[in-house]
């Protein structure tokens, strides 16, 4: 498939996954392809997007065992106190950050809330970042499509709905720390910011 940013961190974000069995949301699913991984990791999956045709081309592309539904995540009703896993990838930024408070809230204890998030440069570490991103990215395209041509061709992504504008990268960490005590938020290298926040364990 072509050198995609989000599919890119799928690896890392499934070894955030709390062991053994247990309940996942991937908010914003798209296509259904992390939704797709994190099934096969073991997990009983759900996935919302506010998108009839991302949740129409998620359904067909199966298993029948993932639950997926059309909803906005601002407004949807999330079980408390229910999911091990919540993932939120490249969906964040069309939301209000806050959004993330009802995340938290779904998370069951010790359950985990992993956000690959979009944001805009904010330290000059973060500048320093995108200036080895541009060259990286080139690299990646180009060996991703040979070895696609070599296995007979890439499959075409779904285009999912995107938004452009993205928050600055202090602000997220700024309001991560507040609406997420004890959270990490970690650039990473192609555009895009991990956060993760861990709800602590019962008793
Ligand atoms: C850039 S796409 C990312 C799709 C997928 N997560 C991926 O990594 O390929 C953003 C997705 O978020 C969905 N989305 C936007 N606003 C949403 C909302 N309020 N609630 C749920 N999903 C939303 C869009 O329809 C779109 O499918």
């Amino acid at each position: 498939m072509p050198f995609d940013h989000n599919h890119h961190y799928h690896p890392a974000l499934l070894r955030l996954v709390p062991p053994g069995p247990g309940r996942a949301l991937d908010v914003g699913c798209g296509d259904g392809r992390f939704a797709r991984r994190l099934a096969a990791a073991g997990m009983t999956v759900e996935g919302i997007d506010t998108s009839a045709e991302m949740v129409a081309r998620a359904i067909a592309a199966g298993p029948g065992s993932i639950s997926y539904r059309q909803a906005d995540v601002t407004t949807e009703a999330l079980e408390p106190r229910s999911y091990s896993f919540v993932s939120c990838l490249a969906s964040l930024h069309h939301v209000p950050f806050n959004t993330v408070t009802r995340l938290r809230d779904a998370l069951a204890p010790g359950g985990v809330l992993a956000v690959l998030g979009c944001a805009r440069p904010s330290r000059p570490g973060d500048y320093a970042r995108e200036l080895v991103a541009a060259p990286a990215n080139v690299v990646a395209r180009l060996v991703v499509a040979a070895a696609d041509r070599l296995n007979g061709g890439a499959d075409l992504l779904a285009k999912a709905p995107v938004r452009m504008e993205f928050p600055a990268l202090n602000d997220v960490r700024r309001d991560a720390a507040r609406l997420l005590p004890g959270s990490a938020v970690r650039p990473l290298v192609f555009w895009r910011y991990l956060l993760v926040y861990r709800h602590p364990p019962a008793g």
